[in-house]
């Protein structure tokens, strides 16, 4: 036994569940519908407090809810002003990069508020009729691009998507291993054997390629992983969207299409029968539906950093160490 496991046997009494930080990336915050021009909106995810606003040329904007200035919270009392929020206390107004862009009574505005953005915001991207944000905890630039997802964006040829969302308590990390987990598929979600899966790693990507191309993934950051199921030529496509909510608690929410088939052909029910093996509800119950069967592992689960392994074992080690990347900058390592 090596040393890194001479203390497995010691009980698991002081392990923490989720020892994680929240990972850089680009996080689902909500679809753009749910966000009117003008409104702002306290939002709790990434582990703390945000305000969310959208201006009235329809620019969104998440910064932290404190005012620079006294502490105000904007989120109670605070106000829309063209694009930007408005603290309730003295009226100064930040624009969603956080510059300060009004002090209503100074004379003269603090230097600082000409060089340089004083309150915290994320930056924020809309696609696909969904808002999100890109967080790194030193609040560095993204590091890569939203990626083009055409099934989302052709939307004249590909059915509206079908929407599902999971609150699910445990890290990001914890949930994408599933991604690289194959041996998990056969025992836990009754597969009828671990799926042949070839992959690669290219940070921010993770690439997947199981059962011979049936299922074909990219992991586009911890936040967005797009899945591929293709049978007979035809193809549907899971969206899988993961926001941290708090250190042991995510969202999951998914998007599931396909491209438009004439009702009653063949291609229509394979397309059907591919997204409900996705959403795990295919008949014959070769696919146990993971909200079921996840979950209970994940809920209850304690992160083992040197875990035991065997060969039949994905690359899990693998993973954690292209993980481990997206936590850079957050003074957290293994
Ligand atoms: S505390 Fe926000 S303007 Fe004074
Ligand atoms: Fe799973």
């Amino acid at each position: 036994m090596s040393d890194s496991h001479a203390n497995l046997n010691k009980g698991a009494k002081d392990l923490p569940r989720c020892p994680f930080p929240v990972p850089m990336g680009w996080y689902f915050v909500d679809y753009s519908e749910n966000l009117a021009k003008e409104e702002i909106r306290n939002v709790n995810l990434l582990d703390q407090e945000w305000v969310l606003f959208r201006g009235e040329t329809g620019k969104v904007g998440m910064t932290d809810p404190y005012c620079p200035h006294l502490g105000a919270h904007m989120g109670h009392g605070g106000k829309v002003c063209g694009d930007n929020i408005r603290c309730p206390f003295h009226h100064w107004q930040f624009d969603s990069e956080g510059w300060n862009k009004d002090i209503p009574y100074a004379k003269v505005t603090p230097p600082i508020c000409k060089k340089q953005p004083i309150l915290r915001a994320l930056p924020v991207e809309e696609k696909w009729g969904m808002i999100w944000c890109w967080y790194h905890p030193k609040g560095e630039a993204p590091k890569w691009e939203l990626p083009s997802v055409p099934e989302l964006e052709d939307t004249e040829n590909h059915v509206k998507p079908h929407r599902g969302e999971w609150e699910t308590g445990t890290a990001v990390q914890e949930i994408a291993e599933n991604g690289v987990d194959f041996a998990h598929l056969k025992f836990l979600h009754g597969e009828k054997e671990i799926p042949p899966a070839e992959y690669s790693f290219d940070w921010p990507h993770y690439d997947v390629n199981m059962n011979n191309g049936y299922i074909v993934g990219r992991m586009h950051g911890p936040g967005l992983n797009v899945y591929r199921f293709s049978h007979e030529g035809v193809t549907a496509t899971m969206v899988n969207y993961t926001t941290p909510m708090t250190a042991d608690s995510s969202v999951i929410r998914m998007s599931f299409t396909h491209k438009k088939y004439e009702e009653g052909t063949k291609e229509a029910m394979i397309a059907q029968h591919l997204v409900q093996h996705m959403v795990g509800e295919a008949d014959g119950k070769d696919s146990a539906g993971f909200e079921s069967v996840d979950f209970i592992v994940w809920n209850h689960k304690k992160y083992r950093p040197n875990p035991l392994l065997c060969d039949g074992d994905g690359p899990i080690i693998q993973y954690r160490k292209f993980f481990s990347k997206f936590y850079e900058g957050s003074g957290y390592a293994e």
